[in-house]
């Protein structure tokens, strides 16, 4: 019987459109899934979505639907995208399936009966985008620890987990399984934390419906934590009738996630199911984060091309999967720029890898009509790539295992990168040219094509397609290209036939490609259709507060040849706000009438006046601009 192998991704809130974060996460579970079935092993991969909470269920109020009408296309969005990036996930999860709901509801019948779970009243600070209470010390200033947007204070009744009696049994724990939280880094962080001392943990709440509701207590929906870690049993079958696969696949080998909830796995994952009796996971690997933009913090476009549909659109899957396991050590934070994407794709996909393909296999067609029948003349110079060849999937089997993904490409690299300079060596356009040394030319092309196949093993989990083309063009057999055949030496039978193919990345001209990107920025792609454009959430669009103002006064700014002063009436109050239309319209044109504004842009000083707000006009182009009028509409109203 084959080891099994289960691994997982956290699963993604679907309160909004899954991005280049969540592919991140989700293509490095999918690296280690097909590393390990390439290994032999029996894996489950399992990934889904985590969808109940009082911020979905806002987010639906919003766009008038309800909740399941409103995630049910963005978890769609979610599936699609997995299939685009070749994500192999065995099982794909949603916290509103019903097994799931049930299983969940007798889980928090055991910890009630076994009183792990008691009710109590709860008072904290609450923060709705991240679903969490917090405590004063962590809410510092009023503002969420995680997200730093606002929190506030909220009590109700609610039952708790006994969280606070599992401090000693967790750092047992931790002391014996000294590899179960990774990196070290964050395992340093979690003891800090049950050190400080943890509080009993709130698992139900009634201040809103949109959750699974607790059995023997209706009012109370279970609260998203406990929903949505247990996911990793109940979609084995835990708590349901068939429970087969819990039994074959439990406990986990390894729990990706990203590295802000952390906590949540390695502090309460482990004490629940230390409650329910059950085991533990292996492994819980905290990954960091990819930022873009400036500042380093996540936001949506700052001069960046994010969308992984459009990424992978505009160069392949392989070459984004590829970029994001190779830049950044999995364990740190990276900075996504378009521009590293394209140089990697050109340095290292398009000269390093794929010219030692199209070299390689060119030669054999010119020189030895796509067969080679010779492998006899071995020089003392080949002994080095060889043993580099036969030596690497072992050093590649440690980088794996620990998974260090850039670090095991990086191996691979050395080994492209020692094929490349062993042709610049042995120069075989020079040894084509005398009939003697044919034999010897022949050799020299054996052993990069052999180089060329451990390659396309090891490189397979991250590029599987690349992996197949680089192995059509060999034209080798499915039996020498598996993974216990990647430490062999001389496996391609003499006789194979090579068919030189297309490039496997075309080089991309970096300059054209980042101007194109900024029309893409711009949303002014000439080709401007919906997969090209940038599109924002519903929820994006919620934050702008659009409003009709009636301009009350308006006169030039003396320091100014562009810039008007407004006073506008908001219906409320009365705001200054400082516009660039003094080109196209006089004062008195603008008084009286009602424009439309952004009335919660924060406050900018324009020559030395604070403006309180944007008015919306349309760049009608040919040097014409106008402002949106909105005369029959009474000021104060909102737009939505
Ligand atoms: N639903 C919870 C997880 C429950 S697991 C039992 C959740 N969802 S999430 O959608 O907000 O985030 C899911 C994962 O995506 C997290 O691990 C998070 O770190 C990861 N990422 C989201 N944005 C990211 C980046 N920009 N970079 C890397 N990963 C990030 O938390």
């Amino acid at each position: 019987m084959k080891n099994t192998y289960y691994i997982t991704t956290p699963i993604y809130y679907p309160s909004g459109q899954a991005h280049l974060g969540h592919s991140y996460s989700t293509v490095a579970a999918d690296v280690m899934a097909r590393y390990k079935r390439m290994q032999g092993f029996d894996v489950m991969f399992l990934t889904g979505t985590d969808e109940h909470g009082q911020k979905i269920e806002l987010n639906a109020q919003k766009a008038g639907l309800s909740p399941k009408d409103y995630i049910d296309p963005i978890v769609d969005n979610f599936k699609k995208l997995w299939k685009l990036l070749g994500i192999s996930y065995d099982k794909f999860i949603r916290t509103t399936d019903g097994y799931h709901k049930r299983a969940v509801q007798k889980i928090f019948d055991d910890l009630y009966k076994k009183k792990e779970i008691y009710k109590g009243k709860y008072s904290g600070w609450y923060c709705t985008p991240c679903e969490s209470f917090f405590t004063d010390v962590q809410a510092k200033g009023g503002k969420c620890p995680d997200c730093g947007r606002e929190v506030r204070r909220e009590e109700e009744e609610s039952y708790f987990f006994k969280l606070s009696e599992y401090s000693e049994k967790l750092l047992k724990f931790y002391d014996d399984n000294p590899n179960f939280i990774q990196p070290e880094s964050r395992k340093n962080e979690m003891i800090k934390f049950i050190k400080e001392g943890l509080d009993d943990l709130c698992v139900s709440r009634t201040s809103f419906k949109w959750g699974i509701p607790v059995n023997f207590d209706k009012d109370h929906v279970v609260y998203v934590w406990l929903d949505a870690l247990t996911n990793y049993i109940t979609a084995q079958g835990y708590g349901s009738e068939d429970s087969g696969d819990y039994k074959k696949y439990w406990p986990a080998d390894v729990h990706f996630v990203g590295k802000e909830i952390v906590r949540f796995h390695a502090v309460i994952w482990p004490a629940i199911l230390m409650a329910l009796e059950l085991p533990l996971p292996k492994r819980i690997f905290g990954h960091g984060w990819l930022l873009f933009g400036d500042g380093g913090k996540m936001s949506k476009s700052k001069g960046n091309v994010i969308d992984p549909n459009i990424l992978c659109g505009r160069y392949s899957v392989d070459a984004v999967r590829y970029f994001l396991m190779r830049e950044i050590p999995f364990g740190s934070d990276g900075i996504f720029v378009n521009e590293s994407l394209i140089k990697r794709i050109n340095f290292d996909l398009a000269n390093d890898l794929g010219n030692l393909l199209s070299r390689s296999t060119a030669m054999v067609e010119k020189y030895f009509e796509s067969c080679i029948l010779e492998n006899s003349e071995f020089s003392n110079i080949d002994n080095d790539l060889i043993n580099m060849a036969k030596s690497l999937q072992s050093e590649y089997q440690k980088s794996m295992d620990n998974f260090h993904f850039s670090s095991a490409l990086d191996k691979i690299w050395l080994l492209i990168s020692k094929s490349n300079k062993y042709i610049d060596e042995n120069m075989p356009w020079k040894l084509a040219k005398e009939e003697k040394s044919k034999p010897r030319l022949s050799t020299v092309l054996y052993n990069l094509c052999e180089c060329l196949r451990i390659i396309s093993i090891l490189i397979s989990p991250f590029m599987p397609d690349t992996s197949k083309k680089i192995q059509n063009q060999l034209g080798t057999s499915k039996d020498i290209c598996g993974w216990e055949t990647a430490s062999k030496w001389g496996l391609m039978p003499l006789g194979f036939k090579v068919k030189k193919g297309e490039p496997l990345f075309p080089r991309i001209d970096i300059e054209k490609e980042i101007e194109d990107l900024n029309k893409i920025i711009e949303n002014k792609s000439e080709d401007s259709n919906d997969t090209t454009a940038e599109l924002i959430d519903i929820e994006d669009f919620g934050k702008i507060d659009l409003k009709v103002v009636k301009v009350e006064n308006c006169e030039h700014i003396k320091r100014s040849k562009k810039l008007l002063k407004l006073t506008v009436n908001d219906g409320k109050a009365i705001r200054t706000i400082v516009s660039g239309i003094s080109d196209y319209y006089a004062p008195e044109e603008l008084i009286g009438k009602h424009v439309v504004i952004v009335s919660n842009l924060k406050s900018a000083k324009l020559c030395g006046i604070e403006s309180q707000g944007m008015i919306l006009a349309a760049d009608c182009g040919e040097n014409e601009v106008k402002a949106i009028f909105a005369n029959e509409i009474p000021a104060g109203s909102k737009i939505r």
